[in-house]
């Protein structure tokens, strides 16, 4: 269905509430088109919400092109600096090359190796909040693991392991907030400066870390081994820290589901997928047309920007019953929170094994979860994620 309406959804301030999925459902259910007016993007976007709409748009034969940005922002005439060296924003040549060369440091049996990593995380994290004070597990959960495991993954040497994931939780908190004087953009650069010295390291002593990989292809200039580090420094982070926090959100909220868990009523796996269904971290994915399209029912000309809500698309009442509902065992979950067709993202079996652990280990040593207070949101539209979610966990 065609549907012209001019509302600005890059504008935060439409997230921060619960009333975001109502309005989403509303437009899926439509299989709605909606224009923004420029305002947070410099010409204006098409989105589009629903399952079959936002997967057409990501689709692997999709006549789409992420090289001039993925978020909302950026469009053929602002493109992203980092468009065809970071693999995100890369296509064809460039784009195979890097997922080829990074996908065996985050595939399934490299992201089982890091579970007892992830393992030892969790079980520091509960010793210190179980049957204590109230823990915000938007800050002192979600963010550690993902943290943790990315040093791991880029080689960061462990003596500077707790100074930059101090530094990511900050860069990637979602909150302005000042941190040893520096605001979130400075605590990203300064890990970029970081990068820059390991490349340094690594170059004069490999290792079998991603920095060491990217450094093993002569054709990638130091820009692009920076950038593709920073890429999967964001990808792991930014994204699974709030599946993490809504994983926790979920024991505290659906019941028996703890239980189940803990003795194999539920299969973790599957509830790992309606995690990621139900939270839906990556929030949007925008895309800019190469040729001419036509879009539910309307034609487009190359160069449009088209954006897809994944989260809106992760509870299409076309496709998921009862959408809202966190079901422990919902099968078939088609859900595509980790994007789709050639983009896909590539840390998912790492970040599936990270919840499956997290899922496992609470369930192990906590007979409740209490929720103190309803969830705070981010003000943020490129993740969907919790600003605050205070609990007390009750141990066994
Ligand atoms: C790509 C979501 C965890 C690394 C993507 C994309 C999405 C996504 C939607 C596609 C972006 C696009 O189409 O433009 C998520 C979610 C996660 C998660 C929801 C956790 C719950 C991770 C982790 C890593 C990672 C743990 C690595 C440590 C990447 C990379 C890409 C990517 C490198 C680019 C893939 C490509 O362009 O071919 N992710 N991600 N992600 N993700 Fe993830």
């Amino acid at each position: 269905m065609q549907t012209t309406k001019t509302v600005d959804l890059g504008d935060p301030d439409l997230y921060t509430t619960l009333d975001r999925h109502a309005r989403w459902r509303e437009h899926a259910a439509e299989d709605a088109m909606v224009w923004s007016e420029p305002g947070s993007s410099p010409t204006g976007f098409w989105s589009v919400f629903s399952h079959r709409a936002c997967a057409a748009v990501l689709g692997p034969n999709a006549p789409f092109t992420s090289e001039y940005g993925m978020m909302i922002g950026f469009d053929r005439d602002h493109p992203d600096t980092s468009g065809g060296q970071m693999m995100v924003v890369s296509e064809q040549d460039q784009h195979r090359k890097l997922r080829k060369l990074v996908g065996p440091l985050l595939s399934r049996a490299a992201a089982k190796k890091l579970s007892d990593r992830v393992r030892t995380e969790v079980s520091g994290v509960l010793d210190r909040v179980l049957d204590g004070e109230v823990c915000d597990v938007a800050a002192e959960i979600g963010p550690r693991i993902p943290a943790a495991v990315v040093c791991d993954i880029l080689g960061v040497p462990a003596e500077d392991q707790d100074m930059l994931i101090d530094l990511t939780n900050h860069a990637f908190g979602g909150e302005d907030a000042l941190f040893d004087g520096m605001t979130p953009r400075q605590a990203h650069t300064e890990i970029l400066v970081y990068f820059d010295e390991l490349i340094g390291a690594r170059r004069a002593s490999p290792g079998d870390d991603l920095v060491s990989t990217l450094l093993t292809d002569d054709e990638l200039s130091i820009d692009d081994v920076v950038l593709n580090c920073d890429n999967v420094l964001i990808g792991g982070n930014e994204t699974t820290r709030h599946a993490i926090t809504g994983a926790v959100h979920a024991f505290a909220t659906v019941p028996g589901l703890l239980d189940q868990v803990r003795d194999g009523g539920a299969d973790v796996d599957t509830v790992v997928d309606e995690v990621l269904r139900w939270t839906s971290p990556a929030m949007h994915v925008l895309r800019v047309t190469t040729g001419d399209v036509t879009i539910n029912g309307r034609d487009l000309p190359p160069g449009t920007p088209v954006v897809a809500w994944l989260p809106a698309a992760n509870r299409d009442p076309a496709v998921f019953d009862d959408p809202d509902t966190f079901r422990p065992g919902r099968k078939p979950n088609r859900h595509i929170a980790f994007g789709h067709g050639m983009h896909h993202c590539l840390g998912s079996a790492l970040a599936r094994i990270e919840l499956a652990v997290v899922l496992r280990e609470v369930a192990e040593r906590v007979s409740r979860v209490d929720l103190v207070a309803e969830p705070a949101w981010l003000r943020a539209i490129v993740v969907q994620g919790y600003r605050e979610l205070p609990v007390r966990f009750i141990g066994r």
